[in-house]
């Protein structure tokens, strides 16, 4: 059994991930609802982290001309197919739990159906949030599931499949941004028609502003 999903499962998965009919109905509404959040939102530069075959960075950079974006992902089966787009998105190979990024290089994080494979996810939300910029935006989107067993079923199967992931309940999905030190601002329900019963959930945090150290000592 394996602690962690490994990189040629990914490798082999770009292979066919950019499929038509399964890009329409499973990604496509979750990419939407990211643009959707980001329309209106003044942003310079845009981290998507897991970006797989890049469809969302490359709408990204369609979509918002004035934005820097760049994909991160630690397959390069899922960076090659990204290099393909015609797109002013750059790319970039990296885990993210060991981001190749400067502290607070970025002023937007999204990420689309990869948080969930990450295998230490306060480790990964901590690393999202030393790239982000105080004030920043971190937008996560994935299945995360009505119910704790539920939870730990699917992840004793995939474990035992040897690509083991966690979906997080919409509660804990919560407790673990904020533990990192975000502030939620809301968690919006994706519907799509394959797993409606299992809809992704789209978590909208903060990076708060550091307040000014209040122990300055007074005059006498
Ligand atoms: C299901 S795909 C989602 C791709 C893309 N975000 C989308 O919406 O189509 C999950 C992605 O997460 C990436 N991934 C998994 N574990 C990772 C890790 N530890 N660090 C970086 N990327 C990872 C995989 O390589 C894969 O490209």
């Amino acid at each position: 059994m394996a602690d962690a999903p490994q990189s040629w499962f990914f490798d082999a998965w770009s292979r066919v991930y950019d499929f038509a009919p399964v890009q329409a109905a499973t990604y496509k509404p979750v990419h939407d609802a990211i643009l959707a959040a980001l329309r209106g939102v003044d942003c310079h530069r845009v981290l998507d982290i897991g970006c797989g075959t890049g469809r969302l960075a490359a709408r990204l950079s369609r979509e918002l001309p004035q934005t820097q974006i760049v994909g991160c992902d630690f397959s390069a089966g899922m960076l090659s197919q990204a290099h393909a787009h015609q797109t002013r998105a750059s790319w970039v190979r990296g885990d993210a739990t060991r981001l190749p990024l400067r502290s607070a290089a970025v002023d937007v994080v999204v990420s689309s159906e990869a948080f969930h494979w990450f295998p230490d996810q306060p480790a990964a939300l901590a690393e999202l949030f030393r790239v982000l910029q105080p004030g920043g935006l971190l937008l996560l989107a994935l299945v995360n599931t009505p119910s704790a067993l539920l939870s730990n079923v699917m992840h004793a199967g995939s474990r035992l499949a040897g690509q083991p992931f966690y979906w997080p309940t919409v509660g804990e999905m919560r407790q673990r941004v904020e533990a990192a030190g975000f502030r939620v601002r809301r968690q919006q329900r994706i519907f799509r028609l394959p797993g409606f019963l299992l809809p992704p959930v789209l978590t909208h945090a903060v990076r708060p502003v550091a307040r000014k150290s209040s122990s300055v000592r007074r005059q006498a």
